[in-house]
């Protein structure tokens, strides 16, 4: 399942460890979460329904769902995706959940932190967001749940569209590669592999979770910049291990160098749908099709003529039926659907072993729902999202936010939103950013603009409050 050969990535791979799966050795390179060395492996059920005790797998490969939980050193429900594997260390499947531990068990230390600004989430808004902080010499944690700084940025090889200015020309990889970069040379202090996963008002403390470690965070200021999760539709056997997001195939491809399949289907035509599908034709996988519910292809058609100049067939008004298999996908019925959606008698099958899903993101907005910051479902910002104001406070006062939280969009506003909601912060500590912070909310409207911005735009107008 190991791509060797593709015209833009190259895989790093040195030294190999050894850890156990079920009591056997399997390999992997240390550089790897664990659900990534079983899928390269070519093991994809990760564990079993509590009732039906039916196969499970991986979902978003993110660290945002709870497809990929299973018992590693003992300690059970343990998000293997984002969890880095270590030599010796064993991983089992689990039935349903696992009985939790003690926490004497697993919780070895604590320690507690008091920085000025707590981020939460490296993608773009994330960094973009420590570094104009910490230009200014504010003392800024950084808090990031997978172990690797930059969000989405890192499994992006296209090139971005937008002005010179967001970095259009240069591709998601090459963007976080510099933000990094510049993070570092600011020596901004960071966690990778850590999840924060609670706030306390009475106490004004964030809980966060690092190896054996509880981490009480008291910020002053916080910039929430976690960013979104893909969403599931609903159809028989969607829960079949290789039923995945299209993010998390392109997290198998492109950031560990990992086949998803051999054959895939994509569902949705949209730009994600679109741009994921060539890339795994880039990495030697057969895009057998892609479906797509609506009329016409959502995505642009630069992107849409790519696949079609491979071959690739683009099915409109039809969608996934069925995934079938027993204990990975073999096979998906498509079925044809009429002008309202409803599906019709047409039905046929194509044999995939893996079926993704590109139907949309949401708003990864869980910790502000938790922190009290009062919410909106908004459909056309991907779901439920925070009010805010202009500059990206929330209903709870000191709290900020920061990119897709706030509302999907694309990575060039998330980087803009992360530089504003800091220089709100800036303002707040008495620094003189006013006019930067006219120029950029300048630079923030010209981005949205655009004629696909106008259903964001009339979203955030429903959220926004001063
Ligand atoms: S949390 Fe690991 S697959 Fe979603």
């Amino acid at each position: 399942m190991e791509i060797f050969e593709h015209p833009i990535l190259r895989f790093e791979r040195k030294s190999k460890i050894t850890f156990f799966f079920e009591g056997n050795p399997v390999e992997a390179y240390p550089q790897e979460t664990v659900a990534m060395a079983l899928y390269r492996n070519g093991i994809n059920v990760f564990s079993y329904s509590p009732k039906l005790h039916r196969p499970r797998g991986l979902f978003c490969a993110i660290g945002k769902c709870s497809s990929c939980l299973m018992e590693v050193n003992g300690i059970p429900n343990v998000r293997t995706c984002i969890l880095n594997v270590q030599e010796g260390m064993k991983v089992k499947r689990q039935n349903g959940l696992g009985d939790l531990p003690k926490t004497s068990e697993f919780l070895k230390s604590e320690k507690e932190y008091s920085p000025t600004v707590l981020v939460i989430g490296s993608g773009p808004a994330g960094l973009m967001a420590s570094i104009t902080l910490k230009e200014k010499g504010v003392d800024v944690l950084l808090i990031e749940q997978n172990p690797n700084l930059g969000g989405q940025l890192i499994k992006q090889t296209h090139k971005f569209f937008g002005s010179q200015k967001e970095k259009a020309g240069t591709r998601g990889i090459e963007i976080a590669n510099e933000l990094v970069k510049e993070l570092n040379s600011l020596d901004v202090n960071y966690f990778t592999n850590t999840t924060l996963f609670s706030f306390y008002p009475r106490e004004n403390v964030f809980l966060a979770f690092k190896d054996n470690e509880l981490l009480k965070i008291f910020p002053k200021f916080v910039v929430f910049a976690t960013g979104a999760s893909e969403k599931m539709i609903p159809f028989e056997g969607n829960d079949l291990p290789n039923v995945m997001g299209a993010g998390a195939a392109q997290t198998l491809v492109n950031v560990y160098g990992i086949k998803v399949g051999t054959n895939v289907l994509m569902v949705g035509a949209g730009n994600v749908g679109l741009i994921v599908s060539y890339q795994l034709l880039q990495a030697g996988i057969n895009v057998k099709a892609v479906v797509e519910a609506s009329d016409k292809i959502g995505g642009y058609f630069v992107h849409a003529a790519k696949l079609t100049r491979f071959g690739v067939p683009i099915y409109t008004r039809t969608t996934i039926k069925k995934a079938v298999g027993v204990d990975k996908v073999e096979k998906a019925i498509l079925v044809e659907l009429d002008e309202n959606f409803n599906e019709t008698s047409k039905e046929f099958e194509i044999d995939v072993d893996a079926i993704l899903l590109s139907v949309g993101l949401q708003p990864s907005y869980q910790l502000l729902a938790q922190a009290g910051c009062e919410m909106k479902y908004i459909p056309s910002l991907g779901g439920y999202v925070p009010l805010r104001s202009k500059e990206l406070e929330t209903s709870v006062k000191n709290f900020y936010i920061a990119g897709d939280v706030g509302g999907i969009e694309e990575a060039s506003t998330a980087m803009l939103e992360g530089k504003l909601a800091s220089l709100s912060i800036l303002k707040k500590l008495g620094f003189d950013v006013e006019k930067e912070k006219e120029a950029l909310e300048l630079d923030l409207a010209k981005l949205r603009s655009t004629p696909f911005s106008k259903k964001i735009l009339q979203g955030l107008k429903e959220v926004a409050y001063e």
